[in-house]
Order: structure tokens, then C-alpha cells, then sequence
């Protein structure tokens, strides 16, 4: 079982760290294959993506197979079908998958599919496009035999109902870990899972799937479908993926600036907090926002940072599978 408590608590410990002059957290490198993830629930997800890596399977199959695995859960109110709602009630759901080769597929504000990844992965294969949203990417997934659903569970519509009172919108920081297994009430409104895979060949691929902020303006779309923000994977140098308020990720292109970081030679840990510190340097007041970073590279170093404590990333090899560490931060 893991003490999520004791974790975070050693977290909570470290003292605030000034943003200039830090030195880089020495990195943790896994064995190939191995798999990560952003937030407590990327612990489950990483199971499932290991179920296939360590049977010798693609990164690409991996990495869709571990983030259908919050996709359905109905205790995660910030991914697939119990994903809390707009502010209007529609659950929207943003995907994005990407290989090593650089092939990708996206989804964003696709209703009513509980697999947003798995429809992203067929835009990739399927298509000759990168990205399908709104009543396109519905069309699309019908036609590809995705069944239509109604996603609002009678929780998220009573979170949404509760909102609607206030209908004050306020981004609040690792509602990933706030709202997980909440029912109604749930305070707070993002985000994402972010998987990096690198199986045993040596190839990397990435998904990121989230319902995006809860309460967002309808037509809303964050990073996570967003090719180069939201996930970014080149498989001569690495992979990253972000969470957190999306619109400061887009803004500053966030993982393909990480992936970039790491090709002029900075570790994944070093991309990571480059990244962070260029959004806050751009626009201080993000300090008061979450934004996280999570990379891997070909050779299995691990890189994981964010503007404020509460980050927490999972990973798996062949000696666990079920890590759990707190990610560094700024604040
Ligand atoms: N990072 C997820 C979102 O902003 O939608």
C-alpha cells in the first residue's frame, strides 16, 4: 500500500525553493521497458501499460492501454467519463497520443465517448489528420464504432449543480489529488494524465487524456490535445507531458520546449524545471497556478517538476511497479 501521506508529507518538509540558482535534482533513471505518469492515479495506469511492456509490447500500445485505465474510472472527476463538466453541463473530454516517429492524433471537446485516447490513436492511424474536434471527432469515433454514452454521472452533475451556485472559476492547484474519489462537491477543477512509455525495443510514445478545467467556458480546450503543449514525444532524444492549468502550457509550447532542452543536452530534470521557470519568467503571476512536467528520455532518466508542491508522479520498471514519489517544485 502506498503512504501517500508520509510522501507528501517529506514533500511538505523540504523548505520553499528560490526559483534562480537551484541546482538540478539528480535524476532517477529505470530500466527499459518502463513507464510514467502523472498523479496518484498514474499508478494504476502504469500497471496496465505494464501488463503489455513487460510481455514485450510497443510503448504505443502501453501507454493507450494505461490511460484508458483513468479514462473509466468513476472516481476521477478530471479524466473520461466521470469528468466533471463545463459550465454548461457538457463533459468534454481532450486526447493526444504520439510514437516515436513522431506519428500523432488528438481529440478535443469530443462528447459523449468515454475513450477519448483510443479515438485519438485512430485519428492517428486512420486518418490523414492530427487532430478532430468537437461534433467532427464525434462523428468520427461513431463511425469508427465507439459507443455514445451520457458521461455526466449523477456525481458530476451534483459537483456541477453545487458550482452553479457560486459559478466562481478559479483554477485551483492538484484538484488531480483533491478531487479524486470525491463525490459531489468535489472543490476544484483540472486535469490530466500524462504517460511516457519506453519499451523494450527502445521506442517511446506518450498519451495524455484529461476532461480539462471543470466549469471551463464551453469550447474550451486545453493542452493536453494539443500536440508540442500538452505532450510531445521525438524518439531519438525523449518525451515529455504536462498538467496543470493548460493554457499557461500552451502559451509557452510547454513539452516540446522540455524535448527541446533535453536534444541541446539538459537532463530530463533540468528540461523540467527550465520549463517551469520559463513560464513563471514570462508571466509571474502563474506562481499562484500549477503547471507540472514530467519527461523521459531513450536512456530511461526521469525528470518531474512543477511550480507548487502537491505534484506527484508514478512510475514503473521491472523492479516496481508501483512508485509514487512527490515531484520537486518551486514553491
Ligand atoms: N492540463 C489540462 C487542461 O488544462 O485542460
Amino acid at each position: 500500500m502506498i503512504d501517500r501521506r508520509a510522501l507528501i508529507a517529506a514533500a511538505l518538509a523540504a523548505p520553499p525553493l528560490a526559483l534562480a540558482g537551484r541546482a538540478a535534482a539528480a535524476p532517477v533513471t529505470l530500466s527499459k521497458p518502463c513507464v510514467i505518469s502523472t498523479w496518484d492515479f498514474g499508478v494504476a495506469a502504469n500497471q496496465a501499460a505494464w501488463a503489455v511492456l513487460s510481455k514485450g509490447g510497443s510503448a504505443l500500445d502501453a501507454v493507450e492501454a494505461g490511460a484508458r485505465v483513468p479514462e473509466a474510472d468513476l472516481k476521477n472527476h478530471s479524466v473520461g467519463r466521470a469528468g466533471y463538466p463545463d459550465r454548461d453541463g457538457h463533459v468534454t473530454l481532450d486526447a493526444s497520443i504520439m510514437d516515436a516517429a513522431g506519428n500523432c492524433g488528438a481529440v478535443a471537446g469530443l462528447e459523449h465517448i468515454a475513450h477519448p485516447i483510443s479515438v485519438a490513436r485512430r485519428v492517428m492511424e486512420r486518418t490523414p489528420h492530427v487532430l478532430l474536434v468537437g461534433d467532427g471527432a464525434l462523428q468520427f469515433a461513431l463511425e469508427q464504432g465507439f459507443p455514445r454514452e451520457d458521461l455526466l454521472t449523477p456525481e458530476s452533475r451534483q459537483a456541477w449543480q453545487d458550482w452553479l451556485k457560486t459559478a466562481k472559476y478559479k483554477p485551483a492547484a492538484n484538484s488531480e489529488v483533491d478531487t479524486y474519489g470525491k463525490g459531489a462537491g468535489g472543490a476544484a477543477n483540472h486535469d490530466t494524465i500524462g504517460m511516457l512509455a519506453l519499451d523494450a525495443k527502445g521506442d517511446l510514445a506518450g498519451a495524455c487524456t484529461t476532461s480539462g478545467m471543470a466549469w471551463k467556458l464551453r469550447g474550451r480546450v486545453g493542452d493536453s490535445p494539443i500536440v508540442g503543449a500538452g505532450l510531445y514525444v521525438d524518439g531519438a532524444v525523449g518525451a515529455a507531458t504536462s498538467t496543470g492549468v493548460g493554457e499557461e502550457v500552451i502559451r509557452n509550447v510547454g513539452s516540446f520546449l522540455v524535448v527541446e532542452l533535453m536534444r541541446q543536452g539538459r537532463s530530463p530534470q533540468e528540461a523540467c524545471e527550465a520549463a517551469v521557470a520559463r513560464i513563471l519568467a514570462r508571466k509571474p503571476e502563474t506562481k499562484d497556478l500549477q503547471v507540472g512536467f514530467l519527461a523521459l528520455n531513450t536512456k530511461g532518466e526521469v525528470g518531474a517538476w512543477s511550480i507548487q508542491r502537491g505534484f506527484s508522479y508514478a512510475m514503473a520498471d521491472v523492479g516496481k511497479q508501483d512508485r509514487l514519489l512527490p515531484g520537486g517544485s518551486v514553491y
